[in-house]
């Protein structure tokens, strides 16, 4: 494993945290915070950042039919089934300055770490950023990896629409029209393997005093839109009994929601993210109100179950005032990481010399999606704090240049 050893001892650690730090400068808010919503202009500035450090360290780019960047550097044999790490450039609205642009990074450390080193290794290694994995423009999540990896077309989503009621095809094709000087490649493929680092979001790692998580799973997701509609009617001269109030239903609903979802041993979450109400006037009574779920557990039959029982719940708590309406956006079940790539992560954060444990993750990530098409895996590295999505997010140069240490090691391991 000399390759592992001479391509980890190539990460530059002030390199990494430059760019990334460079980076949060695309979309900068107060409190060095992030705001780069998928398919915008600053999500373009940030991939054109990219795209120039990937170029001056050999790589080539192109892009697919999604809008996933895509950066290559050769190994000796062209022919062979590839390499790939990534993760994705967007962030939440009020996102921070590490949730997915680090694990980007990452994998264009480890190209440059090959470039720098003249490490050859067996296969190609690409390096990924996949589109609108935050979901936070457009819903749902991982849209990007989704379509690659053939689990929903990406047709599907092609008149989901953002606050501004731009439709996601629209705004595809406007992206992919700025991106047009870069050779397009086929949606889809067959990695040999995909290791993705990520902050860990949650605050595990830095309890117990670790630098590594050798990730062993995601629990599963279900996202719901929610609509209750009613009818809009004059605050002050309607009186309350002929109302069609559809913020009080959903106030109903909310609350009978929270009981389905009660969980004792805290494992399950349910989140409530998001709600809009329309016309949204202090003297007009709401006519349609709009909400989001966001359902996860690590079990199946729980998900199931619980998400499941999401409409008749509203339907019962709204009452005969309100119609109700339930859209299921995102469904993916509690996944298993491939056992020889969690082996692979682990040998060679021991050789490294790092603190480390193996955990589930709380969050979602392409990794979920790509695991359909190619033994997958990944690694986390400690959040201060355990903060995430929140401007506060952080992350010190050197842990994130031990995951990257890991990252480049485990995958050179990998191309044997
Ligand atoms: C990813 O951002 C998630 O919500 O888990
Ligand atoms: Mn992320
Ligand atoms: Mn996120």
């Amino acid at each position: 494993m000399d390759k592992a050893r001479a391509l980890a001892g190539a990460v530059d650690e002030a390199r990494q945290w430059g760019r990334l730090m460079e980076l949060a400068r695309i979309g900068a808010i107060p409190g060095d915070g992030v705001n780069r919503q998928a398919l915008t202009a600053l999500d373009r500035a940030a991939r054109r950042l990219l795209i120039g450090w990937a170029e001056a360290a050999g790589a080539q780019v192109s892009v697919d039919a999604a809008a996933n960047l895509w950066l290559r550097k050769e190994g000796r044999d062209p022919a062979a089934a590839p390499l790939l790490t990534g993760s994705h450039m967007d962030s939440q609205p009020e996102g921070g300055r590490f949730d997915g642009i680090y694990g980007v990074v990452a994998g264009l450390e480890v190209l440059s770490a090959l470039h720098d080193s003249g490490v050859v290794l067996e296969r190609p290694l690409e390096v990924v950023a996949w589109t609108n994995e935050e979901g936070s423009r457009f819903a749902p999540g991982c849209m990007g990896s989704m379509a690659w990896s053939g689990q929903r077309p990406l047709e599907a989503f092609a008149e989901n629409t953002d606050a501004d009621g731009v439709r996601f095809g629209d705004a595809l094709a406007e992206h992919l029209a700025a991106e047009s000087d870069l050779p397009r490649r086929p949606l889809g493929g067959r990695p040999h393997v995909y290791i993705e680092a990520h902050i860990e979001q949650g605050p595990r790692l830095e309890a117990e005093g670790l630098d590594i998580g050798v990730v062993t799973g995601i629990q599963g997701s279900r996202w719901f839109t929610v609509t209750v509609t009613g009818a809009s009617a004059h605050a002050g001269t309607t009186p309350v009994s002929l109302r069609r109030d559809a913020l009080q239903a959903a106030v109903r609903a909310i609350q009978a929601l929270n009981t389905l979802m009660a969980d004792p041993s805290d494992r399950l979450r349910f989140t409530i993210g998001s709600l809009t109400v329309e016309p949204g006037s202090s003297n007009s009574v709401a006519g349609r109100v709009r909400f989001t779920i966001d359902l996860r557990h690590p079990e199946q039959v729980v998900l199931q179950e619980r998400g499941d029982a999401v409409e008749e719940t509203v339907r019962r708590a709204a009452g005969p005032v309100a119609e109700v309406a339930v859209a299921e956006s995102f469904n993916a079940p509690p996944l298993d990481f491939d056992p020889a790539v969690i082996a692979d992560i682990v040998a060679e954060t021991q050789t490294l010399g790092l603190r480390w444990t193996t955990m589930p993750s709380g969050a979602f990530h392409d990794a979920q999606l790509v695991a359909s098409v190619a033994p997958t895996g990944m690694i986390f590295v400690p959040s201060r704090d355990g903060i995430s999505h929140n401007p506060a997010e952080f992350t010190t140069a050197a842990q994130l240049a031990a995951g990257t240490r890991v990252l480049a090691a485990a995958l050179a391991r990998a191309a044997n």
